[in-house]
């Protein structure tokens, strides 16, 4: 070994010790006639010091280190006389003796430093760089012992590990495949899995009874701060199980994760079901980190001769409590908003009471005690403003829910350091896509639907209910899943919902189907965003933010310059022409 001790360890009690430390060269302070160098590795920070007057020569040589130089050194642990309570290593420093430069470093173009001076772009092209930073360093860390107890927590429960290969046939999962050519088939290409659903079912034919994979996926979809083209699952199916069932062990799971890793203790998760959600919050992913619920004003607004409230289908609001601030200039601003064409509203109202008065954009509609009284109906009081929008039922719901989330972020309404779990259930079997004229499935069409809704299928499909759930924290779906389909004949009039062929459904799904016929137990499973925990877990934004190497906005890896042409050799090995 090159060293006897890591940077991060060594205390008072090593007092007079002589040893050997690696790292790298974080700050480097020449006094004269000492320079000090805090030397890092992964376990912390230990300060070195070289002396001019009794170790000349040595002094010299520490003098033409540079930051990010890898040096060891070999040196006597001393006690600081200026301690540092900050540094676990606080109280000792090394008085080097012995001194090797290991490599040298180019300045690096950013401070590796918490709040350092690199923008996004410099700190994915120098990913090596970035997480040597601390606070990369320390969500790989975390996101290392998250695997870990999860893995602990899984295998006690008697799930296997099982891993499930890269290269196969597509499977729906709503975006697009990405695809890869087969040299040996020409013309036929494979395709990376969206996530390994069919092959999980298939491990539950297979009598594995419990599985589980942390397990990366691919799709080819547009970004956000939420989604990567290749993101990792835990993904996990058990057989002989009811929804319950599986509602209650990952919700311990997750009771245990946080226990575990943070010492916080979850709440029993509340269960709204996806109507509930959708009407209670205009999402399926309701942030309960506030309150601040839509209120249906539809009984109270409607019928009272204003045109605009009177032909929609639904009036609803939100009421903003105890916020003498706003001015009309906010709610101009709050309107524009509203009618931006990625929003989609028609319009905003409001109805106000200030120093009980009552101001509103829709007084000359209605008289001054009407909108009194809806606003006493609802336990407004003073500085209280109630946000009203009309339209389409869903559509209204929709933009209500965006612009409840865009007032918590303008008001500063949603608690720092706390989490709000939830299960949303009974999501609908299909969503109509208007485009295509057709259903697709809400969640994949290997879900089944409430066994009272069955008989729906035949009659009204659209508002068929599934048996699929999602686990949301502080407004982030963190996974999803689904008791499936066992009997060939229901899955085979999903797919006939789903607008596919018999023939389609044989081409694609041929080798499942024909797996149904060979005694598939009754199963259902759910598949989590490990990448969604850890960032919700640490309170972070964006899951760039703990992924080792992900890729920018873009799909590109700015590190590897990927994704990148390939030699003409290669396609026509390929059979591949580029156009
Ligand atoms: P679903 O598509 O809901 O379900 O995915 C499960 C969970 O995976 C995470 N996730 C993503 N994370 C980062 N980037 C992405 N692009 C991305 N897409 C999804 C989310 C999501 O909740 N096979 C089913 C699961 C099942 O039915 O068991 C599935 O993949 O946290």
């Amino acid at each position: 070994m090159l060293r006897s001790n890591n940077c991060g360890e060594l205390r008072l009690n090593d007092l007079d010790r002589q040893v050997s430390l690696c790292g790298w060269v974080h700050h480097i302070r020449d006094l004269g006639k000492l320079l000090f160098i805090d030397l890092r590795d992964r376990y912390g920070t230990t300060q070195i010091y070289f002396d001019a007057n009794n170790k000349p020569e040595l002094y010299q040589r520490a003098k033409q280190l540079g930051r990010e130089y890898v040096i060891q050194v070999i040196g006597t642990v001393r006690e600081r006389s200026n301690k540092n309570p900050k540094m676990p290593t606080g109280d000792i420093e090394i008085d080097v003796e012995e001194l090797t430069v290991l490599n040298s470093s180019q300045i690096p173009p950013f401070t590796i430093e918490d709040d350092t001076d690199g923008s996004e772009e410099m700190r994915l092209q120098y990913r090596y760089l970035d997480l040597r930073r601390n606070a990369m360093k320390d969500t790989l860390i975390f996101r290392h012992k998250l695997n870990l107890s999860i893995r602990n927590f899984l295998s006690e429960q008697d799930f296997l590990e099982i891993e499930t290969p890269f290269l196969i046939k597509s499977t729906p999962e709503g975006a697009r495949d990405f695809i890869v050519p087969s040299r040996l088939n020409p013309g036929n290409f494979y395709a990376l899995p969206q996530s390994p659903q069919l092959l999980k079912q298939l491990l539950m034919f297979a009598g594995m009874d419990r599985y589980f994979q942390i397990v990366r996926c691919f799709r080819d979809e547009d970004f956000r701060a939420d989604r990567q083209p290749e993101f990792t699952q835990l993904d996990c199916e058990m057989s002989f199980v009811k929804q319950e069932d599986i509602l209650n062990l990952f919700e311990n799971m997750m009771k245990n994760l946080f226990k575990k890793l943070l010492d916080i203790d979850l709440p029993t998760f509340p269960r709204l079901t996806y109507k509930e959600a959708m009407e209670t919050y205009g999402s399926d992913k309701p942030d309960l980190r506030f309150d601040m619920p839509i209120i249906n004003l539809s009984d109270k607004l409607k019928g009272n001769g204003f045109k605009i409230f009177d032909e929609s289908e639904y009036v609803g609001g939100l009421l903003l409590a105890n916020q003498p601030s706003v001015s009309r200039k906010h709610i101009d601003k709050f309107t524009e908003w509203v009618k931006n064409p990625q929003v989609g509203g028609s319009g905003l109202a409001y109805i106000r009471y200030v120093d009980g008065q009552i101001k509103s954009s829709i007084s000359q509609f209605f008289t001054n005690e009407f909108l009194q009284n809806v606003m006493i109906s609802l336990n407004a009081s003073t500085n209280d403003i109630l946000f009203i929008i009309s339209g389409n039922k869903d559509k209204s719901l929709k933009i209500l829910g965006d612009f409840r989330l865009y007032l918590a972020k303008e008001y500063n309404l949603i608690q720092k350091n706390i989490f709000k779990p939830l299960w949303v259930i009974d999501f609908p079997m299909f969503e109509w896509d208007e485009e295509n004229k057709r259903f697709t499935s809400s969640h994949h069409p290997f879900t089944s639907p409430l066994e009272e809704d069955i008989d729906l299928l035949d009659t009204n499909p659209s508002i068929a209910r599934s048996n699929a759930y999602d686990m949301v924290m502080n407004g982030a779906e963190l996974g999803g899943g689904s008791i499936r389909i066992h009997d060939k004949n229901l899955q085979k009039k999903i797919f006939k919902l789903l607008n596919l062929t018999d023939q389609e459904a044989e081409d694609k799904f041929g080798f499942f189907l024909k797996a149904l016929d060979y005694g598939a137990p009754p199963h259902g499973g759910i598949a989590f965003g490990i990448d969604r925990i850890v960032a919700v877990m640490l309170g972070l934004n964006s899951i760039r933010d703990v992924i080792a190497f992900p890729k920018n906005n873009m799909g590109r890896d700015l590190m590897m310059q990927a994704p990148a042409p390939v030699s003409e050799e290669q396609l026509k090995e390929l059979h591949i022409k580029v156009q």
